[in-house]
């Protein structure tokens, strides 16, 4: 998507996001969460979005989001705001193609639901690469692409929609598998119906 959608999109998905996508899709979250959790540091969440995963990290993790669209960001902040969320310690409005954070500022990097809605993946993948530290990981929960059955169709005959979904359907795994400084250690499908998929890739040069 062109970034112009995405702000349209997400303009309009920001009201109702919580209620819709954001409610049918909290296992992929869960899951991120525990594993950052469980590494401990500091975590940047790119795509961060109505903040629906923020209240499920380890208070000891220090979480900074960014997201291009301000009305989903303000949705985050609230959500920070009457939770006392303060383990969060910046929410910026930031295009994810040009991170303005140096080299290896973070020990991980989480991008939920995101990698399919960015214009330029590839580019996307770069900067995390970039902005992680040597060893730190990048957690990737998102949809990919069927290659057979019913819903592989259904993902191809949705794919022209993608501005007015706000993401594309049936986006390829292989685009987040190119980046050289990053290697995959560990992909698990997610319920329901294994719509999901959490790939763990690890900073390795
Ligand atoms: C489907 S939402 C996912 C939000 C959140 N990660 C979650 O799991 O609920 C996708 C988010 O990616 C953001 N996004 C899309 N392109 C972006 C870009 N280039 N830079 C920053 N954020 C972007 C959108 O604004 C939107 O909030």
């Amino acid at each position: 998507m062109e970034l112009q959608a995405v702000e349209k999109s997400y303009a309009r998905w920001a009201p109702v996001y919580d209620r819709t996508f954001g409610a049918v899709t909290n296992v992929g979250r869960r899951r991120a969460t525990a594993l950052l959790s469980g590494f401990g540091g500091s975590v940047l969440e790119v795509g961060v979005g109505t903040g629906l995963a923020l209240r499920h990290y380890d208070r000891r993790v220090s979480v900074t989001g960014i997201d291009y669209s301000a009305e989903m960001l303000d949705k985050a902040r609230a959500k920070v705001n009457a939770e006392g969320l303060r383990h969060v310690a910046a929410l910026h409005r930031m295009d994810a193609r040009m991170l303005a954070f140096p080299d290896g500022s973070f020990d991980h990097v989480a991008a939920m639901h995101v990698i399919s809605v960015v214009p330029d993946p590839e580019r996307v993948m770069s900067e995390m690469a970039r902005v992680v530290r040597p060893g730190g990981s990048v957690v990737i929960v998102n949809h990919f692409a069927r290659k057979t059955g019913p819903l592989a169709l259904a993902e191809r005959v949705a794919a022209p929609l993608a501005d007015l979904l706000g993401w594309h359907s049936d986006f390829d795994r292989a685009r987040v598998l190119g980046e050289a400084r990053l290697t995959l250690a560990e992909e698990c499908t997610l319920p329901p119906l294994g719509m999901m998929t959490l790939l763990r890739l690890v900073k390795t040069r």
